[in-house]
């Protein structure tokens, strides 16, 4: 069972313009809205590779009401925390020469007792699926949310005897590390300013995770873009880098989320870290060139991991 947490979920809206223009009226060439937030990719592509993955996250108002249906739609089980302030969007602009811009709101600011009933229902969970859950947590907190709160749910989950994964940046990253998680994935820009490092190569990423796993992590990749995906496994053996697709990206948003579908995925079936990881940058690239984040095809995932080749980096010191 794989359960997606979504602390500050969203509704994702594509854009089509000719040009952005700062200060100039846009209008449209087409507008589509997908349930979205980096927790509803994850489940998207989970859904996708075979799964019926459940997702839990606070929604509010009408743009609340159409993301649990539009999860629904995709057999995608939601599990709700009602809040009052609205679910946000999450723009995309894709302008005539491919340049993607993003506008993301902040989301509704969470009450004490509202972050409560969140919590306690992501608890309920847990402690019903116990060691038959893959959780993984993803994204931004919600305003008003302690900067703990992924540190406390993935102590709370672990307690349960549930695997657990964690694709964030900043505050949330560093304390959700402290709490033990089977698996991290930051991209190299959230990496390099939680460790206060730079990571511009697959040698410097690679010790990158080394420090991650130091810290608390039992295994972390690290997503390079178009650079791909570096990887070190449970068992710890060797750093795996495995290179990005070559491809014309449609937009990149949610490259790193499928990547993380695929990454539980392949750890919860026992793939082996190789094929664990070529699963992963196959998500990702079938993301790349989907209608929409998330919206990775089954027929494309299949295509990219033939051509995926792993290389290791190094041994573990
Ligand atoms: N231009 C590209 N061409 C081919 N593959 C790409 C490209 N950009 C990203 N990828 C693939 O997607 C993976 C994840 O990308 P990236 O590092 O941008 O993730 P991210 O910043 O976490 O994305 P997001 O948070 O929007 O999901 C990369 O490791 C790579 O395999
Ligand atoms: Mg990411």
């Amino acid at each position: 069972m794989f359960l997606c947490v979504s602390p500050n979920p969203a509704i994702d809206k594509r854009l089509t313009i000719p040009t952005l223009l700062a200060g100039e009226i846009h209008r449209a060439r087409s507008v589509h809205s997908f349930p979205g937030g980096k927790a509803t990719h994850v489940a998207m592509v989970l859904r996708t590779l075979g799964e019926t993955p459940h997702w839990i996250g606070p929604c509010g108002g009408a743009s609340g009401e159409e993301l649990i249906a539009g999860l629904r739609a995709l057999g995608i089980e939601p599990h709700i925390s009602e809040v009052k302030g609205k679910t946000r969007t999450n723009l995309e602009l894709i302008d005539d020469a491919g340049k993607v811009t993003e506008i993301l709101e902040p989301g509704p600011e969470l009450s004490a007792d509202e972050l409560d009933r969140f919590e306690r229902a992501c608890r309920k969970l847990f402690e019903k699926y116990q060691k038959s859950a893959f959780v993984l947590f993803s994204g931004s907190l919600p305003a008003g949310a302690p900067a703990d709160l992924y540190a406390r749910l993935i102590d709370a989950a672990k307690q349960e005897g549930c695997k657990t994964f964690l694709d964030a940046g900043g505050e949330a990253l560093l304390g959700g590390i402290e709490a033990g998680p089977d698996f991290v994935k930051p991209n190299a820009k959230e990496a390099a300013a939680a460790l206060n490092m730079q990571i511009d190569s697959v040698r410097s990423a690679a010790t990158a995770i080394e420090t991650l796993c130091e810290l608390g992590a039992r295994s972390a990749a690290i997503s390079l873009g178009k650079d791909g995906l570096v990887y070190r496994d449970g068992a710890g053996r060797s750093v795996l880098w495995a290179a990005a697709v070559e491809l014309k990206a449609k937009s990149t948003v949610g490259a790193g989320d499928s990547a993380l579908a695929g990454f539980a995925k392949g750890i919860a079936s026992g793939l082996s870290a190789e094929e664990t990881l070529r699963q992963a940058v196959a998500c990702a690239a079938a993301n790349c060139i989907a209608e929409s984040p998330g919206a990775a095809r089954l027929t494309d995932i299949e295509k990219f991991r033939k051509q995926v080749k792993v290389q290791t980096v190094g041994a573990k010191r």
